[in-house]
């Protein structure tokens, strides 16, 4: 799969891609608000790799990679999980090699995904939750047409630490064009 941008492409990771993922994924700012593991191992990114394929397959994930047009390497990830077919939903996530942060590529990114997600695979919602002290994240998600829908009070626990979750919901019918 792949879906065509400007700057980007969204695309699914091969094998080959795993030493551009470890060396951008390898990084603690990126580790902060994520579910990534840190130190992010060359093995992590190998088996990472596997279970996207298995999760494509199985229509459980769509966890792309985010290509650099320029170089072809692969620098950041979005991804549609947890899809629920029956109410047709699923959760965004995603990250971006620190060096390529502030150009807006997230945020081309994520409009291409959300157009993957409502026109083809016709989901009426997608939805994203934040750590509250992520603010990049909240801000980005905003930009990008998501709603605000609440705070999920001390949901997480991350390394010793309570953390709020915020929120954030888009539907089909608030796609931009
Ligand atoms: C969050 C993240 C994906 C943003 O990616 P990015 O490509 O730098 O974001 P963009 O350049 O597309 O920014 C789009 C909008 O997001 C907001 N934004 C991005 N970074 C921000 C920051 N550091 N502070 C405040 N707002 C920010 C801005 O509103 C920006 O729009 P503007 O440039 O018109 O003001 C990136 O910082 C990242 O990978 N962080 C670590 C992983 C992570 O937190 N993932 C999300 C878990 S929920």
């Amino acid at each position: 799969m792949r879906i065509a941008g400007k700057e980007i492409n969204l695309r699914n990771l091969k094998k080959n891609d795993a030493i551009s993922l470890f060396t951008s994924a390898n990084d603690k700012d990126i580790t902060r608000y994520t579910l990534l593991p840190y130190p992010y191992t060359l093995k992590d990114a190998k088996d990472f790799i596997e279970i996207t394929k298995r999760n494509t397959r199985l229509k459980k994930a769509f966890e792309l990679g985010i290509e650099l047009k320029e170089t072809k390497e692969i620098i950041g990830m979005n991804s549609l999980t947890n899809v629920d077919w029956k109410n047709k939903n699923a959760e965004i996530g995603y990250w971006l090699g620190k060096e390529y942060w502030g150009r807006g590529i997230m945020k081309e990114a994520i409009k291409l995904l959300l157009y993957f997600g409502f026109k083809k695979l016709k989901l009426e919602r997608i939805s994203a939750t934040v750590l509250q002290p992520n603010l990049a994240s909240a801000k980005l998600l905003e930009k990008s047409g998501f709603i605000y829908e609440g705070k999920l009070r001390r949901a997480i626990l991350r390394r010793g630490k309570w953390y709020d979750q915020l929120c954030f919901g888009i539907l089909k019918t608030e796609l931009r064009k």
